[in-house]
């Protein structure tokens, strides 16, 4: 009764911010992402009949109370569904940095959902792994699927899926994270949610997002890069002006994420097709194609204030290994 999964972060194009249901964590709005070779999360999970209390542990860093019970109500809701009453040892190892956005969060619960249920022997749809996972932390939904992955925002529970729209090797889109700040994030994604009905922008960010959806799928699926870049960076700016506009208002950049915004913007005036996108931190992801990421890459040594880059590709999703890591 035992199970390892890998899961990859996703970093969202169009982004999630904002419940309709804080319990059930279903979105406001659709979204839309990509899986990250570069980010990624393995979980170990094993039941056995001699534990007395789920154990839980991270690789190389230690989890929080809180971080520690919404991994044992994950797998509550895993034993619940699958029938079983076992406690159970997580062992997790993260490729990349817990604070950088909210990246580990997604893979974390992606890789806890498919290593729970393989090491209980209950099979389920990807759609139904998705709900699972989302119950975990919103965005792990997107990172069950392969590649580019649409998330619904539904109605209720079990409409509030994510499916994949592409394959990983469906388009050569790349992901530079540059991350500027390795700490943990000030304000938890879960908080500054809960207070965006107090920003006077949300209602405008909900209307255009349905545009926007439609726009980046055409730019997808004609592989526009120049359109899918301006409707990412748009919903990103747009998603931080929700924040910024909050109350109480929540900044998440700092001047180096300023400046790392600075010079993608001098760098594309410059020629090169580069937009950026940030997440519920201050660590800026720079987003090209293959036969850019070079040059983007030297630009880069110039710009101080770099604590660590992560390249990525396109990965795909989330899947059962047979090394476990205890
Ligand atoms: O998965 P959560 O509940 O931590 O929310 C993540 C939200 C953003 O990363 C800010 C945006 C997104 O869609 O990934």
């Amino acid at each position: 009764m035992k199970a390892t999964a890998v899961a990859p972060a996703n970093i969202a194009f169009i982004k999630y911010w904002g419940k309709a249901d804080e319990a059930l964590r279903t979105p406001l709005n659709d979204s839309f992402s990509m899986n990250l070779t570069g980010a990624q999360t393995t979980t170990t999970v094993a039941f056995d009949p001699s534990f007395t209390s789920d154990k839980v542990e991270l690789v190389g860093g230690v989890f929080s109370d809180e971080e520690a019970l919404r991994v044992t109500r994950g797998l509550e809701r895993i034993r619940q569904r699958a029938g079983s009453t076992l406690k159970a040892m997580v062992l997790t190892k993260n490729t990349f940095p817990k604070g950088a956005g909210s990246a580990a969060s997604a893979s974390g619960f992606a890789a806890l959902t498919v290593a729970g249920f393989s090491a209980l022997g209950t099979t389920l749809s990807e759609k139904e792994l998705t709900v699972f996972a989302r119950l975990g932390s919103g965005s792990a939904c997107r990172s069950i699927p392969s590649g580019f992955a649409v998330w619904e925002k539904g109605i209720d529970s079990e409409s509030s899926y994510a499916y994949s729209l592409y394959p990983a090797d469906y388009w050569d889109i790349r992901d530079i994270l540059v991350i500027v700040d390795k700490r943990m994030k000030k304000v938890s994604t879960s908080d500054g949610m809960e207070q965006v009905g107090t920003s006077p922008k949300l209602a405008a960010r909900l209307a255009a997002i349905p545009g926007r959806m439609t726009g980046i799928l055409e730019a997808m699926k004609k592989k526009d890069f120049a359109r899918f870049g301006r409707i990412l960076e748009e919903d990103c700016l747009d998603m931080h002006a929700v924040m910024q506009s909050q109350v109480p208002p929540i900044r998440y950049w700092s001047d180096a994420t300023e400046r790392i915004m600075d010079h993608v913007i001098l760098l594309r005036e410059s020629g090169v097709s580069i937009y950026f996108t940030i997440d519920a931190g201050p660590n800026v992801h720079l987003i090209c194609e293959g036969k850019d990421e070079a040059r983007v890459a030297q630009s880069l040594a110039s710009i101080t204030g770099i604590e660590e880059i992560i390249y990525n590709k396109p990965a795909g999703g989330a899947h059962t290994i047979t090394e476990h890591l205890f």
